[in-house]
């Protein structure tokens, strides 16, 4: 089964990220094949300094080599290194009506959040329809405000081989629902929006400051906590294994320790859970050059998988003639 992925350079990666869809998206290369792209086009509808957005990719690409994605047997590409995506994208806007772009939630929330209302703003799903369709995909996982985006895709595909035959595979998402919420330090969802984030790659002293903002209840040291409901300890069972958690609970049930405690034990958790990761990053921080060859192979992958479709398109279009 092929696992359809694209991820936006839009910043620093948090430990929301990292268990909502780094991990799963890592775990699923034993057993599907992984197709998994920085979507630089996209996150052009957001950042518009071109340095950063240059800089943005290359810390994407370091950050998710850093933290398991295997190029060797994964498909991991810059979405510009492959500019066919554009030429799709072309081809479907004659098959997307302007009433489907219309209805698209995330377009809207990003207006009524300030965001200008450009046209790669709206046009923005039918770019991602191109991503989907180009390379075949079978299964997208997203998150629930992406739901509406591979429907778009299908809608668009369903027009297009209607017109010209059996050309497009339809994609299905799934939305994983095991995987957990992440709460950020205030409780709520943790999001780059909210400014509520512990981020994966921190600098140690950054890290604890952020971690010692954790919103606790105020209760008195000696006196035995809750666990359940704690935001310190929601965080924290993430890192631990079943054993690891009952031995938090047993502290905190015990009293004698305050929320001061359990913070400086998680940020001691979280320091040791991504050390590995660190370390692995510091050497392609120090490598780029092999993070670009890597780039440059995954693109040339990319490529060749996007060629059939491209053909078929071209040819039935009467672009090639
Ligand atoms: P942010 O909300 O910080 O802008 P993104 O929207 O860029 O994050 O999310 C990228 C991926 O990480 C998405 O697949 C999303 O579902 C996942 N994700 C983000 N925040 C969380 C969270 N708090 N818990 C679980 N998954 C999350
Ligand atoms: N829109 C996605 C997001 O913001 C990123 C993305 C672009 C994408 N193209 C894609 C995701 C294709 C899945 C498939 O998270």
């Amino acid at each position: 089964m092929r696992l359809f992925t694209g991820i936006q350079p839009s910043g620093d990666l948090h430990i929301g990220n990292y268990f909502g869809s780094i991990r799963p998206m890592i775990a699923s290369q034993n057993e599907h094949e992984v197709f998994a792209f920085i979507a630089n086009y996209h996150a052009m509808t957001t950042v518009t300094d071109g340095k950063r957005l240059a800089e943005l990719t290359m810390q994407a690409a370091t950050d998710f080599l850093a933290l398991g994605m295997d190029p060797e047997r994964s498909t991991f590409w810059v979405q510009s290194d492959v500019k066919e995506v554009l030429e799709l994208y072309w081809a479907l806007s004659s098959f997307t009506p302007m009433g489907l772009l219309e209805r698209a939630h995330s377009y809207k929330d990003k207006v009524a959040k300030g965001i200008a209302a450009n046209h790669s703003l709206f046009s923005y799903p039918v770019l991602m329809a191109a991503d989907i369709l180009l390379f075949e995909a079978e299964v997208v996982p997203v998150g629930k405000d992406q739901i509406q985006h591979v429907e778009i895709a299908r809608d668009i595909a369903l027009k297009f081989n209607n017109e010209y035959g059996d050309i497009f595979k339809m994609p299905e998402f799934r939305v994983d629902e095991n995987v957990a919420t992440v709460p950020g330090i205030d409780g709520q969802k943790m999001s780059k929006s909210y400014g509520n984030t512990i981020n994966i790659f921190g600098a140690e002293k950054q890290q604890l400051k952020t971690i010692k903002k954790i919103v606790t209840e105020p209760i008195p040291m000696e006196e035995p906590k809750e666990f359940e409901g704690c935001n310190v300890y929601n965080i924290a069972k993430l890192f631990l294994d079943e054993e690891k958690q009952v031995a938090l609970q047993q502290r905190y049930k015990s009293g004698g320790e305050g929320h001061g405690h359990f913070k400086l034990y998680l940020a001691e958790v979280i320091w040791e859970y991504y050390r590995p990761y660190r370390e692995k990053r510091e050497y392609y921080e120090a490598h780029q050059d092999e993070v670009r060859d890597i780039l440059a192979a995954g693109a040339a992958k990319a490529r060749e998988a996007a060629g059939n479709v491209i053909e078929k398109v071209r040819s039935v279009t009467g672009i090639a003639y």
